[in-house]
């Protein structure tokens, strides 16, 4: 039996009609710039995530940059970022110009807190970057958040992986997401957008993804060029009146795992909390057989990931002298295993056995 990390097709085919009505419709209206459905889904997704204003942009890495931008952090400052995460949020903090300060996670959660964040917090740090990982809320946010405040630094939120599992966020944080088509709420090509409840920060953020203009043809700042496609936009729409079922699917197949490969002492489960909305189901391989079993799972068929496999300050792109344990640990051990909202009973069963089949040999 074959089972892919996700299966977009079926998720596709689950929703053509309404999919392809909305895209059809967008190609009558062939407002294909900043049309009529873009406009529609800041809206949707302010209701959606309770928070007051939605900039749609180009995609979550655009995402993250313009919030940096948005901040006008004075040259030479520092941002502080997890090292286990994925690599965008360090990307921009370099592009940028600004320095990278990595920050330990836990290792139960994949997260990082604020004791993490005070071991490394020095002068010239000017915001810090919290990475909600794998569909997880950062459990010490709030913490976080009331340290932000104390410090008078910036707190950006990447939401990347976890749109759905916070809701209704009043801090003065700025949010940023991914519509990968991977992620939970994912689109059929590029897409990502910020959210904050300020609204001059807001307008900001809109000048500085549209060339930094204030009116056409006026350019207060520089901007870039990083506009929600209509077409994405008027997919997304479709999907976000399904994106809490998904969810749901993800989290039942999340618990019969928990279940199943309980028993098994090698294995470390992730922590659930009510709001995990498990964008990926990642287990902790104790035994040091982690790249093994991921062999033995592609030799029956089932594909798995290692989200991550290197830590960001070993990247030859990010390079920097410095261990942080937690991430070591877990670039050495974790493994995602398939738990897309479309998995049949069959294949997470199959998954469960073929699992336990390698530990009966391999504890
Ligand atoms: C945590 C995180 N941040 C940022 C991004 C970047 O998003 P994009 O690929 O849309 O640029 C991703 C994912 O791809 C991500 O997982």
């Amino acid at each position: 039996m074959d089972v892919p990390m996700i299966d977009l097709k079926a998720q596709y085919l689950s929703i053509k009609d309404e999919i392809d009505e909305a895209i059809q419709h967008t190609l009558n209206r062939a407002d294909f710039i900043q049309g009529n459905a873009v406009h529609e889904l800041e809206q949707n997704l302010a209701a959606y995530t309770g928070m007051r204003h939605v900039i749609g942009c180009a995609n979550g890495t655009d995402a993250l940059q313009l919030a940096i931008m948005a901040l006008q952090l004075p040259k030479a400052s520092k941002i502080i970022v997890p090292a286990f995460t994925y690599i965008a949020p360090v990307e921009v903090i370099t592009f940028l110009g600004y320095e990278v300060v990595f920050c330990d996670v836990n290792t139960q959660d994949y997260n990082t807190s604020l004791s993490h964040i005070k071991a490394v917090f020095c002068e010239d740090i000017k915001a810090i970057i919290v990475v909600h990982l794998f569909g997880q809320l950062c459990v010490d946010i709030e913490n976080i958040d009331a340290f932000c405040k104390s410090n008078n630094i910036a707190l950006i939120e990447d939401n990347a992986q976890s749109l759905g599992a916070i809701k209704n966020i009043k801090r003065n944080s700025i949010v940023t997401t991914s519509f990968f088509p991977t992620k939970n709420l994912g689109a059929y090509g590029d897409a990502g957008a910020v959210f904050c409840n300020d609204e001059a920060l807001a307008k900001k953020i809109r000048m500085l993804a549209s060339h930094g203009q204030s009116k056409k043809y006026i350019h207060d700042a520089v901007g870039v060029n990083s506009r929600l496609d209509t077409l994405q936009a008027a997919i997304l729409n479709v999907k976000l009146k399904y994106i809490d079922t998904y969810n749901h699917k993800r989290k039942v197949n999340a618990h019969y795992y928990q279940q199943q490969l309980s028993s098994i002492n090698a294995i470390e489960l992730p922590l659930i909390t009510a709001d995990h909305i498990f964008h990926q189901y990642t287990i902790i391989i104790k035994n040091g057989k982690r790249d093994e079993l991921q062999i033995f799972l592609a030799q029956k068929g089932i594909a798995s990931t290692i989200n991550y496999p290197i830590p960001a300050y070993q990247q030859q792109a990010y390079l920097q002298d410095i261990e942080l344990k937690n991430t070591g640990i877990l670039c050495a051990s974790v493994l995602s295993i398939p738990v897309f909202p479309e998995l049949s009973d069959t294949q997470l069963s199959y998954i469960c056995e073929m699992i336990k089949l390698f530990f009966a040999t391999h504890e």
